[in-house]
């Protein structure tokens, strides 16, 4: 049905896994069409009364956007890119049923911020998490610099943004951007235990959770300031060199243009 999502529903709960494990399931144009065609399709089906995002195989949940199509966007499609992941995570977060990222390896970059989208966050004990853009002389896109403050506090948030350095499952815990961490081959049934609880409960009232929550949570313009910026980071050379480093798996040489 997809290309790069698997679906499957069990006892109403249905689990999308992005399965791209050869490039650690990277965040590439038609994932995110795809997540965006599950999260329509998931809202108008009965069947499903919570869902868990997760990815494929034991080392990643998701390393980020895909890379590889960075390279050669102007400012302009670089404002697009955030402005369409912007709006697609915000779908997850304004989800009228419960959405849960049970993170099962890397969540870098625009994983940590699909993460971050999820009503909450489980975690196996070798996730590792952070908003490594600046290695690549960018910053995050897809609602990351708004919602890591919200859930790890302003202080940590810009030392993880402007250091882009990784944090692990434990830390994360005690960051309180995850709520629970437990062993790989446990994370999905400890994840199903926890929405089977929710589900049980009345579905309006838990949307209405959901909708409250955020209706505290957001006051958007953040977020364009976010988009702006990504888009601004295109156009310098810095940008450009650091894609193009990873790519080549070498370390980037940053001149400040
Ligand atoms: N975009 C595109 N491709 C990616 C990717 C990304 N974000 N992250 C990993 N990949 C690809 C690698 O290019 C590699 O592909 P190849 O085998 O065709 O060369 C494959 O996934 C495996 O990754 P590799 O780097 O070889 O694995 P590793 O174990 O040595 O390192 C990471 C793992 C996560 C530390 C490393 O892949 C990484 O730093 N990824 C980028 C993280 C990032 O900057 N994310 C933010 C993007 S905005």
């Amino acid at each position: 049905m997809y290309q790069t999502l698997l679906t499957s529903l069990e006892d109403n709960i249905l689990t999308i896994t992005i399965n791209r494990a050869d490039k650690l399931n990277a965040l590439n144009k038609t994932v995110m069409s795809e997540l965006e065609e599950a999260i329509i399709k998931l809202e108008k089906d009965e069947s499903v009364k919570a869902v868990i995002i997760t990815g494929s195989g034991q080392k990643a949940f998701v390393a980020g956007a895909d890379i590889s199509e960075f390279s050669g966007l102007t400012r302009e499609e670089g404002m697009d890119l955030a402005r369409r992941g912007q709006e697609i995570f915000f779908k997850i977060e304004s989800a009228a049923k419960p959405i849960v990222a049970a993170v099962n390896g890397f969540a870098l970059g625009g994983g940590c911020e699909l993460a971050m989208a999820c009503h909450f966050r489980t975690a196996s004990e070798n996730a590792q998490f952070g908003q490594p853009e600046v290695n690549l002389g960018l910053i995050p896109g897809y609602g990351g610099t708004q919602r890591m403050v919200q859930l790890v506090g302003k202080g940590r948030a810009l030392e993880l943004l402007m250091t882009g350095n990784l944090i692990n499952a434990e830390t994360a815990l005690r960051y309180g951007l995850v709520n629970h961490v437990v062993k790989q081959e446990e994370l999905l049934d400890k994840t199903k235990a926890i929405l089977q609880t929710i589900i049980n409960k009345a579905p309006l009232a838990i949307s209405h959770c959901i909708k409250a929550v955020n209706a505290g949570i957001n006051k958007n313009n953040g977020y364009e300031a976010e988009m702006e910026g990504f888009g601004e980071c295109f156009a310098t050379e810095d940008m450009k060199e650091g894609a193009i480093a990873f790519l080549e798996r070498r370390k980037p040489v940053f001149k400040g243009q």
